[in-house]
């Protein structure tokens, strides 16, 4: 057998805890399956008095994890910190500037240095692997990296925060108010140290900022994503999308366009019978649409401990199993000096079906203008619902019309939801969700 893969773990929160018990208690099968044993010999963390369930006796223990990646006997640096900054910037720098492995479940470190660190591991000649940073278990990085290798990418979409489809399913299932999901996802371990990166879309964009470089072949641009986030999502709107047949989910998009790439992250109804639609709670799902092979659809669990903690084992155990001059390819899919730049497309050319939901005075010619307003802009409607809603103090009533459009712009909609904005009847602000129709239907 070849001499033991010497690991040094750098962050022991809930997946760092995970993932060092699971290595432990899977030694022998790992070692049966990778043909050499696999040694956590060195950890950073900040408490050491906490007990995480494991033994950690025999481990080197740094304060600081770049100390680990700078001087540790390692031959894998796997870091679990989390965040785009120091130290865990300064620490995966550091170990591949050594030639050592890295292994990483830091979506946001990516989204921001990753061509840069991926340039350094080819120039080192190591492997920097990360299929946890993306749709927590999910194989979506090895599956985008080696088995589509070949492939043209049109479209790459998915449900990618299990906070987020945590929280819309249960205020559907449930009929629970926004905060009181956001709370329980929290409880349950699934949310960010800051949940505004969850709920406003932050943590998907940097997942999708991944997903399209290795999609398109593109230099990552975290930077240049369309993003909304899900806390303006009610429970009205839910319904309404369910009477229409839809179900709301927080994607992210990354698509080939004419004039360039779509990213974006957005509350997107799909409708009911597709298969994205039916992933529910924490699960995660990615949909990836390419010429040889067509449709490809996973999904699983996207968040959590152990989950992460798998993601992060198999990549570890591909570092075991690779030899000098046989690995998995650029870390990126492409050598990064062969990565394009990144080209924009411009939202308001995005096409799509729309959603359109009005609060607007009960009076009469407001259908009729809202009908004008849309036939103006040349939006076709797919369907219109008008629904009495309440009686404000002054005893003028309200309804609530719900619009569905056929394939229209995004410039179009903007337009025609402005002018109806100045024509004096609405209440509160209207809602604009995009439609998302999978490929298959
Ligand atoms: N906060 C993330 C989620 C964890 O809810 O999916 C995994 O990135």
């Amino acid at each position: 057998m070849a001499e033991p893969l010497r690991i040094g773990i750098a962050g022991l929160g809930t997946v760092g805890s995970a993932l060092a018990s699971v290595l432990v208690s899977r030694h022998a099968l790992l070692a049966d399956a990778c043909g050499r044993e696999i040694v956590i010999t060195a950890v950073a963390a900040r408490d050491r008095e906490r007990n995480r369930g494991i033994d950690l006796r025999a481990m080197e223990w740094f304060d600081d994890p770049v100390e680990l990646a700078r001087n540790a006997q390692i031959d894998v640096f796997v870091e679990l910190i989390g965040g785009d900054g120091d130290p865990a910037h300064l620490a995966v720098e550091a170990a591949l500037k050594r030639g050592v492995h890295v292994v990483t479940a830091n979506k946001a470190l990516l989204a921001r240095h990753g061509v840069a660190l991926a340039r350094l591991a080819e120039e080192k000649g190591v492997l920097l692997n990360f299929e946890a940073a993306v749709a927590g278990g999910i194989p979506v990085i090895k599956a985008m990296r080696e088995s589509l290798t070949g492939n043209r990418v049109s479209r790459v979409y998915g449900i990618m925060n299990g906070t987020c489809n945590y929280i819309l399913t249960e205020m559907e299932r449930e009929g629970f108010t926004f905060a009181e999901c956001l709370k329980e996802a929290q409880r349950l371990g699934y949310a960010e140290a800051d949940p505004t990166f969850d709920i406003e879309g932050n943590d998907t964009a940097h997942k999708l900022a991944i997903l399209t470089s290795l999609a398109f072949g593109t230099e990552i641009s975290a930077d240049n994503i369309y993003l909304e986030g899900i806390s303006n999502i009610s429970i009205e709107d839910i319904r309404a999308a369910d009477d229409l047949g839809y179900r709301i989910k927080l994607l992210g998009v990354a698509q080939r366009t004419e004039s360039g790439i779509e990213q974006r992250v957005h509350p997107t109804m799909v409708p009911k019978d597709s298969v994205i639609a039916q992933v529910d709670g924490v699960t995660n799902a990615v949909a990836i649409e390419s010429d040889v092979l067509g449709e490809l659809l996973m999904s699983g669990p996207g968040a959590g401990g152990d989950a992460t903690a798998s993601a992060v084992m198999g990549d570890i155990a591909d570092i075991a199993k690779s030899r000098p001059g046989l690995q998995h390819g650029p870390a990126l899919g492409q050598p990064a000096a062969k990565l394009l730049p990144y080209q924009r497309a411009k939202m308001r050319s995005h096409e799509g079906g729309y959603f359109i939901r009005l609060t607007v005075e009960d009076r009469a010619g407001v259908f009729a203008s809202i009908a004008k307003n849309m036939a103006d802009n040349k939006i076709s409607l797919e369907s219109i619902v008008q629904r009495a809603k309440h009686h404000a103090p002054s005893g003028l009533g309200h309804q609530t019309v719900v619009l569905v459009t056929h394939a229209t712009t995004e410039a179009s909609v903007r337009a025609a939801v402005d002018a109806i904005k100045h024509e004096g009847y609405l209440e509160g602000a209207p809602q604009v969700i995009r439609i998302e129709r999978p490929k298959s239907g």
